[in-house]
């Protein structure tokens, strides 16, 4: 991974690569930002003018490079546009955007430094997790490993001693490279990563970090009564299995349960989904990937709080073996599911792990899961859908994804569409229900294996969990770690004594 220093070196004595400016749009065109001081006087005043001349309106997404002037010992100055924000104030989403846009622009070269804004501790972990996530690149398939990202990103801030400057960038370390592992799991190929390979990942990676790891494998499941893990896993010939990850802090001021949906591959099963709509289906783990990584990021930050993390682990295939639409399944608790699409498979994993995590009565159980192609069609493949069975919840959900820079909307869970669920003739509950308002559907679906007074809440991040289109900001084409930043700033405000 892309290495991340802090110097308080002044910009025009660094030897990079590249120095790496804001400009920002102004009343009367472009606008240096903080940061570009030391780099404009190496022009002598007229960097603006030049940037102008070249292209730049400091747009969101804009990169134009320039040669560096003698005065600057970097080869290269870029310049990356910040978008509208006024003089002075810069939102941190823009910061974290723009110092992406960077990373990616430079991949290829050793090093780079950002000259951008970083007066504060938030900016500075802007800038530097921006970066990080930015610089990622998969190379795992490609012959010689593919496009090497930027070696090196030195961040340029007056405020490298003070002690919240440092957590600040710690914090951007740990957060980009938990992301940046989550976006490695959902990028390996479904045929290298099945639900064993990601419970041994879970395992070694727990180790490391001082985790307690428990892995029930296809017996412990049978055993267990797990018909939901084993009826989706059925089909394959890779078992399923529920992995815990248990994070406690001796000091916890609340105890938080995050389940994932960890399908690595979904087929649809019987229900064969057609083709173009199977071959990003190795993402269906993504929300399992996201709780794997907020739990190691919220032990390595040192949260006071208690977490424990569950991984609903299966591959969803059509075989000689595989549940059959029409199939009833008992599942972990005791309630009786009747299958009527295999592709509703999510909320079968989903169910057995809230009723398991249920079980150690958490305070809150937060759901992360790639579950509904209805909520796609909803919010668009950018923003991630939050439900809950209490309504501060899920406002502060939403709230904490819009201060980390991920993009939520509270969705309801109207009662009125849990009907057509139980009408199954002969189980407790159908898997499906009504067609329109799908995504609300299988929300409602969940919540029926929710117990008794416990706080839950449900993000379906079928849309932006793996982006097709072209790289914007630090978002690559693939996984791209939604949701892990909520679950962590989440566990933050747990840690800070706030309230579900
Ligand atoms: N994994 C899919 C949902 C999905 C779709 C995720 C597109 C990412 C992108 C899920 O298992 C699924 O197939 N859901 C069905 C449910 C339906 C059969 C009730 C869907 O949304 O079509
Ligand atoms: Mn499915
Ligand atoms: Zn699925």
């Amino acid at each position: 991974m892309t290495a991340l220093s802090v110097s308080t070196s002044s910009a025009a004595s660094l030897r990079a690569d590249a120095l790496v400016i804001g400009v920002a749009k102004g009343p009367k065109g472009i606008v240096l930002a903080p940061g570009a001081e030391a780099v404009s006087e190496a022009f002598e005043g007229k960097l603006a003018e030049i940037l102008s001349t070249l292209g730049a309106t400091g747009a969101e997404g804009e990169a134009v490079k320039v040669p560096s002037p003698a005065g600057l010992k970097a080869a290269l100055v870029l310049a990356v546009g910040l978008g509208d924000t006024a003089e002075g104030s810069y939102e941190l989403e823009a910061l974290r955007r723009a110092a992406g846009v960077a990373a990616r622009a430079l991949a290829g070269s050793k090093k780079a430094a950002l000259a951008l804004p970083a007066e504060s501790a938030e900016e500075t972990e802007a800038v530097a997790l921006g970066g990080l996530l930015g610089a990622y690149a998969f190379g795992t398939y490609k012959s010689g490993g593919g496009k090497e990202p930027v070696g090196e990103l030195i961040l340029l801030s007056t405020r490298k001693g003070s002690k919240d400057a440092k957590a600040a960038v710690e914090r951007a370390l740990v957060v980009g490279e938990e992301m940046n592992r989550a976006r490695d799991l959902v990028n390996t190929a479904p045929n290298d990563l099945n639900p064993k390979g990601f419970a041994a990942i879970a395992q070694a990676a727990g180790k490391e970090h001082g985790l307690k790891v428990e892995v029930l494998d296809e017996k412990a499941l049978l055993k267990g009564g797990f018909g939901g893990l084993l009826g989706v896993g059925n089909g394959s010939t890779n078992p399923p299995r529920l992995v815990k990850v248990a994070y406690t802090h001796p000091k916890a001021k609340a105890s938080l349960a995050f389940v994932g949906k960890g399908i690595t591959y979904d087929s649809g099963g019987i229900s064969l989904k057609p083709a173009g709509h199977n071959e990003t289906m190795k993402c269906d783990m993504a929300g399992a990937a996201a709780v794997f990584a907020a739990v190691v990021s919220a032990k390595r930050l040192g949260l006071a709080v208690n977490i424990t993390g569950w991984l609903a682990l299966a591959e969803n295939m059509p075989s000689g073996s595989a549940t059959r639409p029409g199939d009833v399944l008992r599942m972990y608790g005791g309630k009786t599911v009747e299958v009527l699409n295999t592709d509703a498979e999510g909320r079968l994993v989903l169910a057995d792990a809230i009723v398991r995590a249920g079980e150690e009565k958490p305070d809150v159980i937060v759901d992360v899961a790639t579950l509904t192609g209805a909520m796609m069609l909803a919010l668009g493949s950018r923003t991630f859908g939050v439900m809950a069975n209490n309504d501060e919840l899920r406002s502060i959900l939403h709230a904490a994804s819009g201060e980390v820079g991920e993009q939520s909307w509270p969705m309801p869970l109207p009662p009125e569409l849990r009907k057509g669920m139980t009408e199954s003739t002969i189980a407790d509950l159908a898997n499906m229900g009504e067609r329109m308002g799908g995504g609300l559907v299988a929300g409602l679906f969940l919540k029926e294996f929710v117990a008794e007074g416990i706080d839950w809440a449900h993000l379906d991040i079928a849309g932006p969990a793996f982006h097709e289109g072209a790289p914007f900001g630090y978002t690559p084409k693939g996984g791209t770690a939604t949701a892990v930043r909520t679950l962590v700033r989440f566990a933050e405000q747990k840690a800070a004594g706030g309230k579900a």
